[in-house]
């Protein structure tokens, strides 16, 4: 907390923020061991699994990582991320001593033979908690109704137990969960009410449920003190939130609350403080564009209302405005930040100047109170994600045009990382900031925006990273060190060349056999031997397939867990560009970078000489 608590009074200076980060890479070492060894001490394990592998008598920064179940943020750095200790036959109770892994995100005590009851405090132990197996062991009582507070949660498997009593209702309130099975246990009483209907919940063997798919409740009055109690629940869990866990909670509930506000049908209130400001200039960085004003961007965007709004990302939310004159621009309101005026103003200088034909045109800003929008060219083919991903009946991108749109994304990409001065890693790449213009032509949007968000907030959902919304796209390290890199960009960059060329969704894979994201998938194919059965089954058969496969090893390269075996963007642009680049006659005149030819043959082996330096 004293960590977390020094870096909102610094965050405004970024430098300052990545020192702090360094710093905050040994917080909570001592801890963690203290962690382990109080269970090992706790907990009864016959099998003495833990008395062999858990030795204490090591002073290498580290050694705990290489501990039986143990996962660490850092292979160098003794803090726990995973705890996976199932099926070993361990007894006792549930090790409270876990509060001092003050970092763990996930705890796997599966397959065991503990008992008592599930702590009724569960979440002030595991803060951060974001998947939690208890399964096949004799745990009883009930299951706590604090566990509601531990707001991270994806996946809770509580099943083939010996839980009674009520699933506490509140549990439907929790945001994230994908993944409930409490299948096997002795509980009763209505089921909780999950918002997000692709919650995958098994309720099986249980002494009496009911509610939702397990059809009415017999009536006993209890179903409306029910809906009191979550509407509640709901109330006192983000008051909470925000009171328990700190600050920085209260930046991310903030930043969930404005999305929710965005949704509202009166999402557009905050225009109403913009009253007195309509009269501001918009800044314009080109003279072709007709002088603006901010009553001219509500006009063009109807006021920013909902109807107009094209997407919402991490940096705020992108209004599609037209003018009276007919011409269409992008209007981005970006999210709240506590950027001073003049940072924003010298960050809005240096990206007004930021050109290359693979970028959005950044055309103007406006600064009207609290509010920043950016104008942008219009891009009428929109994002890549839709087109990708596109609704039924509408058709998706061809072979040919997926390479276009790739190699021109990676030479956009390049050119920022190797060729623009000051350099600039995007760190938010994916198919929702690839935008097509007119004629297909990629372009990056998004760039440069990052640094001006609150570094809090990217940090608490980088942290969380996992299966939260986009992020199936960031780099493993990133959530680890939360210092952006090139090699981080590369990583979101490969990942949406596998989109591209499987057609699936970077952050769960859409097939009944494989819970995981893409790239965990893409590797599970490679360890069988069958990454051949990843390419969209649209684009096979077309006597391409060489090219697909060329592709596809492309991308595998981008997302190597190891940054050091990622190929930096400019090898990628050039990797892209020798995939029938020539037939397809992509190569532009205007190379910016630093290129030599490479033949089909030469790929080949810069992929093979590559895997060779794994
Ligand atoms: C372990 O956790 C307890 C409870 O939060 C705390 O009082 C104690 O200081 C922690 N120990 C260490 C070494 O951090
Ligand atoms: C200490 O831990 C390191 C890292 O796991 C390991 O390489 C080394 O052999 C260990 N030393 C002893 C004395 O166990
Ligand atoms: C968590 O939930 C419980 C209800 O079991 C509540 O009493 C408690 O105050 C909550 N704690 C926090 C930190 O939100
Ligand atoms: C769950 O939702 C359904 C329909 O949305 C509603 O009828 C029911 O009362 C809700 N249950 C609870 C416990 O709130």
């Amino acid at each position: 907390m004293v960590l977390l608590s020094s870096w909102i009074f610094n965050f405004h200076v970024f430098v300052t923020f990545l020192l702090l980060i360094s710093c905050g890479i040994t917080y909570g070492t001592e801890t963690d061991i203290l962690c382990l060894k109080n269970i090992k001490i706790s907990i009864q394990d016959p099998n003495k699994f833990l008395t062999s592998s858990w030795n204490f008598n090591n002073n290498t920064e580290g050694y705990i990582c290489s501990f039986y179940g143990v996962e660490c943020w850092h292979s160098n750095e003794n803090k726990l991320m995973k705890l996976e200790l199932s099926n070993m036959g361990l007894k006792g109770q549930f090790p409270r001593d876990i509060i001092n892994c003050s970092s763990l995100t996930g705890l796997d005590l599966s397959g065991n033979d503990l008992s008592g009851s599930i702590p009724d405090d569960i979440c002030s132990l595991l803060k951060f908690v974001t998947t939690l197996d208890l399964s096949s062991n004799a745990f009883s009582g009930e299951i706590p109704d604090n566990l509601a507070n531990c707001t991270y949660l994806n996946s809770i498997k509580l099943n083939q137990n010996r839980l009674t009593g009520q699933i506490p209702l509140r549990l439907g309130t929790l945001a994230r969960i994908k993944t409930f099975d409490v299948s096997d246990n002795l509980l009763t009483g209505q089921i909780p009410n999950f918002t997000d209907g692709t919650v995958s919940v098994n309720y099986a063997n249980n002494q009496g449920l009911c509610g939702g798919s397990l059809g009415v409740c017999k009536a006993n009055g209890s179903s409306k003190s029910n809906t009191a109690v979550i509407a509640g629940a709901a109330v006192g869990a983000v008051t909470l939130a925000a009171l328990g866990l700190g600050i920085v909670m209260f930046f991310f509930v903030h930043r969930v609350s404005y999305r929710k506000k965005e949704e509202d049908p009166e999402g557009n209130k905050w225009t109403k403080g913009l009253k007195g400001a309509k009269a501001i200039k918009v800044s314009l960085f080109e003279k072709s564009v007709s002088k603006m004003k901010l009553s001219d961007l509500m006009k063009a965007t109807n006021n920013f209302s909902k109807s107009n709004i094209i997407g919402t990302g991490r940096t705020g939310t992108v209004y599609n405005a037209t003018l009276n004159d007919g011409t269409a621009y992008m209007v981005k309101r970006l999210q709240e930040s506590q950027h001073s005026e003049k940072e924003f103003m010298s960050e809005m200088e240096m990206l007004g100047t930021v050109k290359h034909r693979n970028l959005v045109p950044l055309l103007g800003f406006c600064v009207a109170k609290k509010e920043r929008l950016l104008v942008f060219k219009n891009m009428p083919n929109g994002m890549l994600h839709d087109r990708l991903h596109p609704a039924a009946g509408e058709c998706t991108l061809d072979w040919p045009s997926r390479l276009k749109i790739a190699i021109g994304a990676a030479k956009g990409l390049a050119w920022l990382h190797h060729t623009c001065n000051p350099r600039i890693i995007h760190r938010n790449i994916s198919s929702k900031c690839i935008l097509l213009d007119a004629d297909f032509e990629p372009k990056i949007s998004d760039f440069g925006l990052a640094r001006l968000m609150n570094p809090l907030a990217t940090h608490l959902s980088t942290v969380i990273n996992g299966e939260f919304g986009d992020f199936g796209y960031v780099a493993p390290e990133y959530a680890k060190t939360l210092v952006a890199t090139p090699k981080g960009d590369v990583f979101s960059f490969g990942t949406m060349l596998l989109e591209l060329v499987t057609g699936e969704s970077p952050a769960n894979v859409a097939l009944q056999t494989f819970k995981g994201n893409l790239v965990e998938w893409i590797a599970e194919l490679t360890n069988n031997s069958e990454l051949h059965n990843a390419i969209d089954e649209s684009l096979v058969d077309k006597s391409n397939n060489n090219e697909l496969f060329q592709f596809l090893k492309v991308a595998c390269n981008c997302v190597s867990p190891s940054p050091k075996e990622r190929p930096t963007m400019s090898e990628v642009y050039q990797l892209l560009r020798a995939i029938g680049g020539n037939k397809y006659n992509f190569t532009t005149e205007d190379e910016i970078l630093v290129t030599e030819d490479i033949g089909d043959n030469n790929l080949e082996e810069l992929i093979v000489a590559r895997e060779g330096n794994n």
